[in-house]
């Protein structure tokens, strides 16, 4: 691989995405963005194979999305629905949609793709211009753990199954608070490599860049089920608002 860029995380993982995420949370994600979202319009950024929007749209909610990679809206596209979702293919970054949305999503720790502070600043404005008068902004990502690695590196155990393994393998630099892996599989048909590459930030990061964004933390959960947000908690889950309000 030469160039890693806003759509190799999705060109090599879509075969493999559902099956592999089947587990995640995902009603609980759908009973709370329903809840929040109003009459609509949603935006998804990051939207994918469409885990968080199918569900989203069968409940009659109206939802858009964004995705860098074709590969991942193909494999959306393709399921029942798939095909009334407008999706744009671009830098979610952007945010290069027109039109207003009630709520704007981004979930999965889908924000740390976005590889510099710059980017997920500028992700924060172009969100916070598309948002409407009550809009809000919910981001679900992980607490960033910098004791998972040891001396910048780290290797574990992703999956286990009798014909095959997944290793996670990845360096951490945390000057850049970036960390690179690769999930490794092997297995018997050989060895196959599924690059992903993310710039963490801290939830009193995202708040500055939602200041600076003229947005302000509305909310903060420790989960979608609405879990209490703790020192012990792994996940968070943030709704943003205008900070006007
Ligand atoms: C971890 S998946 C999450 C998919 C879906 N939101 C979910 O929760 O299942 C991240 C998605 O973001 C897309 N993505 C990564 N970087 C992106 C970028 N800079 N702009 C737009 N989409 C991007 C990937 O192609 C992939 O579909």
């Amino acid at each position: 691989m030469s160039v890693y860029d806003a759509s190799t995380y999705g060109e090599r993982i879509a075969d493999v995405y559902d099956e592999w995420y089947s587990e995640l949370d995902t009603t609980g994600a759908i009973d709370f963005l329903a809840q929040l979202s109003g009459p609509g319009p949603v935006l998804e950024l990051g939207i994918g194979t469409g885990r968080v929007a199918l569900p989203l749209a069968e409940r009659g909610i109206e939802v858009h999305g964004i995705d860098s990679s074709e590969s991942m809206v193909a494999k959306l596209r393709a399921k029942p629905g798939g095909d009334r979702i407008p999706v744009t293919v671009g830098n979610m970054a952007d945010v290069n949609v027109e039109g207003e949305f009630s709520l704007i999503a981004v979930t999965f720790s889908t924000i740390f793709s976005l590889l510099t502070q710059e980017e997920q600043l500028r992700c924060f404005r172009n969100v916070a211009a598309r948002l409407s008068d009550e809009g809000l902004y919910v981001v679900e990502a992980f607490l960033p753990d910098p004791a998972r690695f040891d001396r910048g590196q780290r290797v574990g155990l992703g999956r286990w199954e009798l014909d095959q393994v997944v290793l996670e393998v990845s360096k951490h630099d945390p000057t850049r608070q970036r960390v690179d892996s690769h999930h490794v599989v092997l297995s018997e048909e050989g060895i196959k490599f599924y690059p992903v590459r993310i710039r963490y930030a801290w939830p009193g990061e995202l708040d500055l860049m939602a200041q600076l964004a003229g947005l302000k933390l509305r909310e903060r959960w420790g989960g979608w089920r609405r879990e209490p947000f703790t020192a012990s908690s792994i996940w968070h889950v943030s709704v943003y608002e205008r900070a006007g309000i």
